[in-house]
């Protein structure tokens, strides 16, 4: 009688019981979507992001930031907080009468979406100097580089022309030139050290057998589940005996709201071949 063995390994990152830094490149980005409904009506949406993680939400009338982790502060004072806030919100409120103002040169039209990222990277636990673009309607058109901005290939005359316009602001490029080279690399650090434990935490995954729709006539789909493991990084693979069965089908990595991730393998066998191969079949996704 044939058999079918599920060996499972979750290979987890290394580090945890020293001073280890980071192993990877993490990077933490701040997000703001402009909708520009009409001339009158404009919209912001604002959220920061490490890798996947979303660390802050923003709340768009009162321009505050919402923390979302105990350790989204990092180790910023209230005071320094304060002060990104403002320069935050400020940006948020003045930047869309520039493009309001300018939407016949610019050939822009209603509606239409403006995105802003600012970010930095952290590799082996050294930040690099900041990084900043703009987005109009999902493709590129400027991006931020020493103390000036500068337009993007695909933007065309409408990103030089945008980029004229902003480069007049000099006082508001000094303040993202600092954003950029101090402040968000500062930050980033800060931040992931706040944020260790939870940041390098490991946990394994519960994996549960199921029986997937038929793909055919004496076919069997075999699914695997795995659920709740962290970090995401993982070695899933169905086995008969010592050997990695051709034909998984690979789920996507699927985030659970506590920050862990799911997946699902699949393995098409013909019926006989799973004979005897037992599961728990009162376990539901
Ligand atoms: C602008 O758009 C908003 C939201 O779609 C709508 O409620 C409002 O009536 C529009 N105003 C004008 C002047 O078109
Ligand atoms: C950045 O700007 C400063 C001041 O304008 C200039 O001196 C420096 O050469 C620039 N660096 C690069 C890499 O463009
Ligand atoms: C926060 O941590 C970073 C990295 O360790 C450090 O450079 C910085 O001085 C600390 N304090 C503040 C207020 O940024």
């Amino acid at each position: 009688m044939l058999f079918l063995q599920l060996v499972l390994f979750a290979v987890l990152l290394p580090g945890g019981d020293s001073e280890d830094d980071f192993q990877e490149t993490i990077s933490f980005q701040i997000i703001l979507t402009t909708s520009f409904y009409n001339r009158s009506q404009t919209q912001n949406q604002g959220s920061a992001w490490l890798d996947e993680l979303q660390t802050h939400g923003w709340d768009s009338k009162t321009g505050a930031f919402i923390y979302l982790q105990p350790w989204s502060k990092g180790n910023f004072s209230n005071e320094e907080l304060t002060e990104v806030e403002k320069l935050f919100y400020t940006y948020s409120i003045r930047s869309p009468s520039v493009y309001h103002n300018h939407v016949t040169e610019w050939q822009l039209e209603y509606p239409f979406q403006v995105q802003l990222v600012l970010g930095c990277d952290s590799h082996f636990g050294e930040a690099s100097v900041g990084f900043m673009r703009i987005a109009y309607q999902g493709s590129d058109l400027m991006s931020f580089q020493n103390t000036s901005w500068w337009p993007s290939p695909e933007g065309g005359s409408r990103a030089q022309q945008v980029c004229t316009v902003f480069n007049q602001y000099h006082v508001s490029s000094e303040i993202v030139h600092k954003l950029l080279i101090d402040s968000c690399p500062r930050f980033l650090l800060g931040l992931l050290n706040a944020g260790k434990a939870y940041l390098q935490r490991q946990v394994r995954p519960e994996a549960w057998l199921s029986a997937g729709p038929s793909p055919g006539p004496g076919r069997l789909l075999l699914v695997c589940h795995v659920s709740g493991f962290y970090p995401k990084p993982v070695w899933v693979m169905w086995m008969r005996g010592e050997q990695k069965q051709r034909g998984t089908q690979r789920g996507d990595l699927l985030p659970h709201a506590d920050g862990t991730w799911y997946l699902q393998m699949s393995l098409d066998v013909k019926a006989r071949e799973a004979a005897g191969l037992s599961w728990p079949r009162d376990t539901a996704v």
